[in-house]
């Protein structure tokens, strides 16, 4: 009972509770008078009553010289002025309005105290470890004193479990000055302060009433409340809170009753109250909002209570209510901004059992009302209600819920009204549903003209039209502004995406009857419009053909046909001519003679790889015959060098012989002649070893060369085999293919194709070179086999002579035929003067000179062709 009352000061819910404390206070004067009119009762003290043996209350006088009895537990003492007491017995007591301003003075011995009540006393002062002897100490109120200050260790060590200090004078408290643990109720309303730090409950976790109302907090840090895991009721009320910090109510997961009312609130993120997941009341009442922030009550799915009074809220939209399902009391009193509350946002709520909207200024009621089957506290009065026929449904609905019980405020047509007016207004407008009068006839239209599309419908109010056109573009038109329809937040013109049409001019508009003009006709705008018309009581939807005028679609096809067919002409055309071109080109071998390597160019990739691999067989045969003939030069040189030398070496010998027989001149010719015969004899060896190394070595060079031609001559023709091989083949694939497709590409059409396949033209190329190649190496054949070569001929080929080294005849003045010589004339003259030695003729040794000249006259010039003919010599 004593709780309920303090709680009733605290201000909380004062309305269910105040009858029954006033009976209580009723009981108590009953009491109190009694014990004065029955004065039997000697032991009672004098301004003092006992309705039981343990209760004893007092009023009106000193608590000096008042006795208790053992036997008293409760004891009430009003307007007692302070003294000392002895509580040794006493286990509740209510020291009220007695203005004690010292409790150390007054209790003593109050070990057994449970519950103490100070309450409106003189207090303003208290010690560090006051209350350190009331150990039993379970509740305590000093609420209503003059507490300025509490001491850090004030209530250290104490068991409380509820404490009031509501009504004092507090202002800033020391960090976590309540930590008590088992306390589960806290009031600290109506004093000033102005914060609270992030943990100052950190041991008190099982509070489970706050009140914090009716403070001048200005600012509760994220962490403030983040140890009330067991918190239930929370009242922040009539405080100075402009904002949350974000999760500030994230760890209250068991509150069910949140109170925030007259806050400086302007706005509320829809995440506020994410951890609320129990929350059964919330007043929202007496802040700044302007609106409901959607999603705002996602989290409580439980919330039965919703108070919403005393806002600056102008719209509540469609879905703001959602994810609250349970509600039942809903109350959004005194928004004098309230202007809508949308047609569809009590469909969120079907539970709602109780409803007030009364002083706003709402001007039509949200048709989802009548949804709302279990209402049956309806509070509309104080909004100045349209009674247009945008409540035309609410008469008959009305009617129905009257006769069921419902309760609802007056009915009136606004403040200045005649009271409970509404229903036969309602019931006398002639409101009717948007039907179809005319619409245009499908028509042809031609190409480029305007059309008017028309939905003339019979309905009061005059429907809202709004048309779509085949590429789904919207246009809105409504003929009164003071009926909005519910398109009325989008642009009057807009796409498929909602975003605005912004042509200007506008090629397609609504005009000011509702009539959709389009000017200046394009194929696009042919197809199905639709013409949909609503109005408060119901819609209705209709579709208006438009159709191109087939007389353009042929004019159209038409002109197509005939550009398409000027467009063949000018292909062909072009074609033809640089066909012709080209054969002109071809003709006159223009291209030729301009560039060569333009035809080149020309031939397909597969003979260009026979080109590369002719020319590779041509290389590799001139590298052949380069080493052979190297090979060649060498041997001969040696040939002749070993040659030379040993006729030098027999020149020499017979030499010193010949001298030696001048000495003996008797022996003389005889013996001159047989050694001049030995000479010659072995002259002629040596001449004929080198005559014939010199054709083995001759021989061997020309068996190589023509092998190496021959192995290329071969290749050529290897290759020449499978290339032609290649070109039967395709031919015959040529032949057997479909004679249409076979004319097309005679008519050039797909000669592109074919090219890439095999191109006639390098058929011819890649043959007529194959020929000059091989015309090429049989010439080389030819030379070898005739002895009559041209000197233009041979030069093709190089082979190693004694003419490239500068001399096409052979002379005297040639290595070879020098050493040669000075063999015949060495023995007749000193060989210093080889002049002198050819004159000197005298001797015998002229004549064997002169054989010995003709004799060993080796032509080692030409190797080539006249090998038969040398040798014969
Ligand atoms: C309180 O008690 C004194 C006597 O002790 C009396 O004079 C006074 O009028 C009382 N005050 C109230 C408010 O009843
Ligand atoms: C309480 O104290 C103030 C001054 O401190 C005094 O004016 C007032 O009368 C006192 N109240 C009571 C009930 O004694
Ligand atoms: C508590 O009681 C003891 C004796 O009973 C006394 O000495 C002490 O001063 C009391 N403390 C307070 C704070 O009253
Ligand atoms: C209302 O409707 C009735 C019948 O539908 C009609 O006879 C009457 O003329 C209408 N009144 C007005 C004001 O439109
Ligand atoms: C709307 O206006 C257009 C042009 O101003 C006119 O042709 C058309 O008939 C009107 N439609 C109605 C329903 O008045
Ligand atoms: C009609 O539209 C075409 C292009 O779509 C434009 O060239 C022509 O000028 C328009 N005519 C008028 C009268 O707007
Ligand atoms: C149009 O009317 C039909 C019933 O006739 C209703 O189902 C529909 O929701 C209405 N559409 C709008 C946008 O009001
Ligand atoms: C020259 O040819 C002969 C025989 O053909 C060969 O034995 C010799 O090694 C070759 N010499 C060189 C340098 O190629
Ligand atoms: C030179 O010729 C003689 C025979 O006349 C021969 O025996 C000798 O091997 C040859 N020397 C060289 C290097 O060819
Ligand atoms: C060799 O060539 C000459 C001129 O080039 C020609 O007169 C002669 O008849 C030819 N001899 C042979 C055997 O072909």
């Amino acid at each position: 009972m004593d709780n309920t009352c303090r709680l009733n000061r605290a201000g909380f819910s004062p309305r269910s509770n105040a009858p029954l404390c006033l009976v209580l206070l009723l009981l108590l004067s009953l009491a109190t008078g009694h014990t004065r009119h029955s004065p039997e009762e000697a032991d009672v003290p004098t301004g003092c009553a006992s309705a039981k043996a343990s209760l004893l209350s007092c009023t009106d006088r000193p608590a000096a010289g008042l006795v208790l009895g053992e036997d008293i537990t409760h004891l009430t003492l009003h307007n007692v002025s302070e003294g000392e007491l002895d509580l040794k017995h006493v286990r509740h007591l209510s020291w009220t309005e007695s203005g004690i301003v010292r409790i150390k003075d007054c209790l003593v011995n109050p070990e057994n105290l449970k519950s103490i009540d100070l309450s409106q006393n003189n207090i303003s002062h208290l010690e560090n470890y006051q209350f350190g002897n009331f150990s039993s100490l379970l509740q305590m109120n000093l609420s209503f004193n003059r507490i300025t200050d509490l001491p850090r260790y004030v209530f250290k060590n104490q068991k409380l479990r509820s404490l009031s200090l509501s009504h004092n004078l507090l202002q800033a408290l020391p960090f976590q000055v309540f930590a008590t643990e088992h306390m589960t109720e806290l009031d600290l309303s109506y004093n000033y302060l102005a914060t609270f730090l992030d943990h100052f409950f950190k041991f008190n976790k099982y509070i489970e009433v706050l009140l914090l109302n009716n403070n001048r907090i200005t600012k509760l840090t994220s962490n403030a409340l983040a140890d009330l895991a067991e918190l239930r009721h929370l009242d922040l009320s009539n405080n100075l809170l402009s904002s949350f910090s974000k999760g500030l109510f994230d760890s209250l997961n068991k509150l069910q009753y949140l109170n925030l009312a007259n806050n400086p609130l302007d706005k509320l993120a829809s995440g506020t109250f994410r951890g609320l997941k129990y929350l059964r009341r919330l007043n929202l009442s007496g802040n700044r909002l302007t609106r409901f922030s959607f999603g705002l009550l996602h989290f409580s799915p439980g919330l039965v209570e919703l108070t919403i009074d005393d806002t600056d809220i102008e719209e509540i939209h469609n879905s703001e209510m959602l994810g609250v399902p349970l509600l039942q009391n809903l109350s959004i009193r005194n928004n004098k901004r309230l202007r809508e509350i949308e047609t569809y946002v009590l469909a969120d709520t079907p539970a709602l059992r109780r409803l007030d909207i009364s002083g706003n200024s709402l001007t039509f009621l949200p048709q989802s009302i009548a949804n709302l089957s279990q209402l049956f506290h309806l509070n509309i009065s104080d909004n100045p209600w349209a009674c247009d026929c945008r409540m035309y449904w609410f008469a008959a609905w009305a009617e129905t819920k009257k006769r069921s019980n419902m309760v609802m405020s007056d009915l009136s047509c606004g403040p200045d009204a005649y009271p409970n007016d509404m229903l036969p207004t309602l019931q006398h407008l002639n409101c009717t549903k948007p039907q179809i009068v005319y619409k245009s006839p499908t028509r042809l239209y031609r190409l480029k003209s305007d059309a008017l599309l028309e939905c003339r419908y019979s309905a009061y109010p005059p429907p809202s039209i709004t048309w779509i056109t085949p590429k789904r573009e919207v246009f809105h038109w409504n003929p009164d502004a003071g009926i909005p329809d519910i398109f009325k937040k989008h642009p009057h013109a807009h796409d498929v995406d909602m975003i605005p049409l912004r042509i200007i001019p506008p090629r397609i508009q609504v005009l000011d009857n509702g009539t959709l003009w389009i000017r200046n006709l394009t194929r696009g705008d042919c197809g199905r419009y639709y013409c949909y018309a609503s109005n408060p009581i119901a819609n209705f939807t209709e579709d208006v053909l438009l159709h191109i005028d087939p007389t353009d679609w042929n004019h159209i096809r038409i002109i197509s046909l005939i550009f398409g067919a000027q467009c063949a002409a000018g292909f062909l055309g072009i074609t033809l001519l640089v066909q012709f071109l080209r054969y002109i080109l071809n003709r006159f071998g223009i291209l030729n003679n301009f560039c060569s390597f333009c035809k080149r160019d020309r031939v397909s990739p597969r003979a260009r790889q026979i080109y590369a691999m002719l020319d590779n067989i041509e290389q590799y045969k001139s590298q052949q015959l380069e080493k052979l003939k190297e090979n060649y030069t060498q041997q001969v040189t040696r040939i002749k060098d070993n040659c030379t030398q040993q006729i030098e070496w027999i020149q020499n010998s017979y030499q010193t012989q010949a001298k030696h027989l001048r000495d003996f001149r008797d022996i003389g010719s005889q013996h001159l002649s047989t050694l001049r015969g030995q000479y010659c004899d072995q002259v002629r060896k040596v001449r004929d070893y080198s005559t014939s190394q010199l054709n083995w070595v001759r021989e061997n060079y020309v068996f190589q060369r023509n092998k190496i031609r021959k192995f290329s001559s071969h290749k050529v023709l290897q290759l020449r085999e499978t290339y032609k091989y290649q070109q039967q083949t395709l031919n015959k694939v040529l032949e057997n293919l479909p004679s249409l497709y076979f004319e097309n590409c005679r008519a050039g059409t797909c000669g592109r194709a074919e090219s890439l396949v095999f191109d006639p033209n390098d058929i011819e190329g890649v043959d007529f070179y194959i020929k000059s190649k091989i015309e090429q190496l049989s010439n080389l054949d030819e030379v070898t086999d005739t002895e009559n070569m041209t000197q233009s001929r041979l030069s093709l080929y190089y082979t190693p002579t004694e003419r490239s080294l500068g001399s096409k005849v052979p002379s005297p003045d040639v290595l070879a035929g020098v050493h040669i010589n000075y063999i015949e004339e060495r023995p007749i003259m000193p060989p210093l003067d080889v002049a002198s030695t050819s004159k000197n003729g005298g001797f015998i040794i002229p004549d064997l000179a002169a054989i010995d000249l003709e004799e060993t006259k080796i032509d080692l010039s030409d190797e080539d062709g006249r090998m038969n003919h040398e040798t014969s010599l």
